[in-house]
């Protein structure tokens, strides 16, 4: 059964992997370019407004940021890639440790990987997504902002993105659709997340 709300606190920030929370719960991280909804959309899975900083301009999170859900797993909100005012020695410290996090942390069962459900698909993501597959790095990916587009507009997008997925992958990894707004999609992910908490097993996808 999936609640309204979810007890969710603040743990803590953590400028590299080395300095997070103990790996003895079960984890998941969203990731994603600058301003795509990350903290929005955890906010809305555990029904908590205050929860992340939220902002209309990108570049809001910039710390590696733990909360626990329900006292029993990590939700973990990650700094946006692709920001352009950003500097270019920031970008690298933010791709080292991010990919560092994603390689050693021992108890993440998956990684979300956030997508605007508006435009097409990125260079950034496509790369991104890549190098987890080659890494065997497991996540899903998450269209978000749904509620801006109507129901044709998404249709033909998300169409053209599985079209563009299949060209390259074996095996598609899970997708959502979601929107903070209105909470579509909130059930599934809720639903995916404590499937994976009972089994500690992690979501696999396989480039051709
Ligand atoms: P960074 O921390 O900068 O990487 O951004 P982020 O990915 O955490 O994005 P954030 O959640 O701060 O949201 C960015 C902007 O998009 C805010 O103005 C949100 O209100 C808006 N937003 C996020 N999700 C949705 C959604 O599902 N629907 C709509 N309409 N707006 C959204
Ligand atoms: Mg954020």
């Amino acid at each position: 059964m999936i609640k309204d709300q979810l007890e969710a606190e603040f743990v803590k920030s953590s400028a590299k992997p080395s300095q997070c929370p103990d790996p003895n719960k079960p984890e998941y991280a969203f990731i994603g370019r600058s301003n795509v909804g990350k903290s929005s959309l955890i906010n809305k899975l555990v029904n908590n407004r205050k929860l992340a900083k939220i902002s209309g301009r990108p570049g809001k999170t910039t710390l590696i940021n733990h909360f626990l859900v329900e006292k029993t797993w990590y939700l973990v909100d990650l700094p946006g890639y692709g920001y352009a005012k950003v500097s270019k020695k920031d970008r690298e410290k933010w791709i080292l440790e991010t990919r560092k996090y994603l390689l050693d942390r021992k108890n993440l069962i998956c990684t979300f990987l956030l997508l605007d459900s508006r435009i097409p698909r990125q260079k950034i993501d496509a790369e991104f997504m890549e190098w987890m597959g080659k890494k065997g790095i497991p996540f899903v990916m998450v269209f978000t902002k749904i509620d801006k587009l109507s129901s044709r507009e998404w249709g033909k997008n998300r169409s053209a993105y599985i079209k563009k997925m299949q060209n390259e992958w074996k095996s598609l990894p899970e997708m959502f659709y979601t929107s903070a707004e209105n909470g579509m999609g909130r059930t599934e992910m809720l639903q995916f997340i404590e499937n994976y908490n009972g089994t500690f097993k992690r979501p696999i996808a396989k480039l051709l």
